[in-house]
């Protein structure tokens, strides 16, 4: 299985990309491919709404950035794994931006397209106890159930304001590992 990864904190091995790279063990124990991408690396600057991918003026994306060239790799993927931290009671800007580029998966008239059958599983990290913001990852199930991909698990992490809070609890990074290691 290939799976790809994307991290949507600029805080560099921050608790979200500990948590993606503990699934990103467990999988490569399992026999998988596991690639990881820091979306505020990319300088995605989000969706310009020039309909290019509407309207089949190019395959993916008419934007030339680093990204575009990542989205035929999306459509090849088994499973995508998106993390994000919680900022400002949702997803992360970067992650925003990433999602609004997923525009190229749906046809015309909003028939999602190459995504279908995927797998998917999120992350979710926030200062707040996880209870706290599981509309967070009710929106990425329901964005993703809309591309009609098949959910592989979600991890919600909280009490994590310091970047290594995760290390103080285990039992979500064995928790994550474990959900690498099952995925088929
Ligand atoms: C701009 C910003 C906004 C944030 N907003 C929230 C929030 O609305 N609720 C919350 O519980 N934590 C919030 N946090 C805390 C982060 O969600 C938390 O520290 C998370 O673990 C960061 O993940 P990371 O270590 O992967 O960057 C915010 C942090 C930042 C920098």
């Amino acid at each position: 299985m290939k799976i790809m990864a994307f991290v949507g904190s600029p805080r560099k091995n921050g608790n979200t990309a500990k948590i993606v790279n503990a699934i990103g063990k467990g999988a490569q124990e399992s026999g998988h491919e596991f690639e990881v991408y820091n979306l505020a690396e990319m300088n995605n600057k989000g969706c310009l709404a020039c309909d290019a991918c509407q309207s089949k003026k190019v395959d993916f994306c008419a934007i030339d950035d680093k990204l575009t060239i990542l989205l035929p790799k999306i459509a090849d993927a088994d499973c995508i794994i998106l993390g994000t931290p919680v900022y400002m009671i949702h997803v992360s800007g970067h992650t925003k931006n990433f999602l609004d580029r997923l525009r190229p998966f749906l046809e015309q008239h909003n028939i999602p397209k190459q995504l279908p059958g995927k797998k998917y599983i999120t992350v979710t990290c926030s200062g707040a106890p996880a209870a706290a913001f599981t509309n967070v990852t009710e929106y990425l199930n329901q964005l993703f159930g809309y591309f009609k991909m098949e959910n592989a698990g979600n991890i919600i992490g909280g009490g994590l304001n310091e970047k290594d809070g995760i290390m103080g609890q285990p039992e979500i990074l064995k928790q994550a590992e474990d959900m690498g290691r099952k995925l088929r």
